[in-house]
């Protein structure tokens, strides 16, 4: 099955289809990143937070796949924005010699001052793009503006009943590609078990998951899907043979609750500001 790939900005291959790799450490994941990768994946996400790139790099060794094969990125983690060893610690611990994209994971702290540490990663031939994360549309233009590299992709939570309808707009003139988070509602029931996906799941013979990444895939999002099931994992990845009319996604549109799963708080972002990372 071909997979779907994306341009970024900077001319680099992108799949659009990735394996989210939140949540999961030890032998779980070393198990599951290479499952991913023999079973047609070819973008794994990680982040220094998760706190599993070392097992992370363990999967991709283990997978047998030569570097150049899969894509491979990850989110530099706040409490490490002033951090100028934090990108090559990143190297070391993922143990290869360049990363795919790297990106800031959230808007706080010293963003400025750790994008530009990007950058220079990036010039180094570290890093082959750079990106954000969570970044509103104000901050991401504070970027543009006080920066020279302008981010090739933002990483959002987006679905069916939240699809990134602020950022896409603003993201889509600038030329900076959008990749999921929370791509199947963080596996919610309510979402997995809506009429318009059940029915159309019906009709493909397909699950409703495998409808709602197929609709990621034709609204030009890349995503990264998470599960800890091998069924899931390769479920998820079967989603290149078949594909939706346009009056299927015009339905799809119609599901939209405008509403986020994960609500932002000045807390919240208080806590992402100062937890530090598990290696730290
Ligand atoms: N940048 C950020 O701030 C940020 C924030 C959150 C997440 N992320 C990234 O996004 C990735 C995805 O997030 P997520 O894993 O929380 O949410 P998700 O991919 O939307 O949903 C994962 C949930 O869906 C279930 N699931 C997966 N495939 C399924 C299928 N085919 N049928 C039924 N249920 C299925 C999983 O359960 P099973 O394990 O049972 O399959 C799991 O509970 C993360 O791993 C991470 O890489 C980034």
């Amino acid at each position: 099955m071909e997979q779907g790939y994306l341009t970024l900005n900077n001319g680099v291959k992108m799949p659009q289809l990735g394996f989210g790799t939140i949540g999961q450490s030890g032998d779980q994941i070393v198990e599951n990143v290479a499952f991913a990768l023999n079973n047609g994946y070819r973008l794994i996400d990680t982040a220094n937070r998760y706190g599993n790139e070392t097992e992370v790099g363990e999967g991709l060794k283990k997978s047998g796949l030569n570097r150049e094969e899969y894509f491979l990125e990850t989110k530099l983690g706040p409490t490490l924005y002033e951090n100028d060893q934090a990108i090559d610690g990143t190297l070391e611990r993922l143990k290869v010699e360049y990363i795919d994209l790297m990106i800031l994971h959230h808007p706080v702290n010293n963003y400025i001052y750790a994008y530009k540490m990007l950058e220079k990663a990036y010039r180094q031939g570290k890093l082959r793009a750079i990106g954000l994360s969570n970044f509103p549309v104000e901050k991401i233009q504070e970027v543009l503006d006080q920066c020279e590299v302008v981010p090739a992709l933002m990483q959002v939570e987006c679905h069916p009943y939240y699809p990134a309808e602020l950022a896409k707009p603003f993201c889509d003139e600038k030329g900076i590609a959008l990749q999921a988070w929370y791509p199947l509602g963080h596996g919610s029931i309510d979402m997995l078990k809506d009429p318009v996906f059940t029915a159309l799941a019906e009709k493909y013979h397909k699950s409703t998951a495998q409808v709602i990444l197929r609709w990621h895939i034709q609204m030009g999002f890349a995503m990264v899907p998470g599960s800890r099931s091998f069924g899931h994992i390769k479920e998820n990845g079967e989603i290149f043979d078949f594909a939706l009319t346009e009056e299927e996604m015009g339905k799809i549109a119609q599901v939209n609750r405008h509403v986020p799963f994960y609500q932002v708080t000045p807390e919240s972002l208080q806590r992402l500001a100062t937890t530090k990372c598990n290696f730290e």
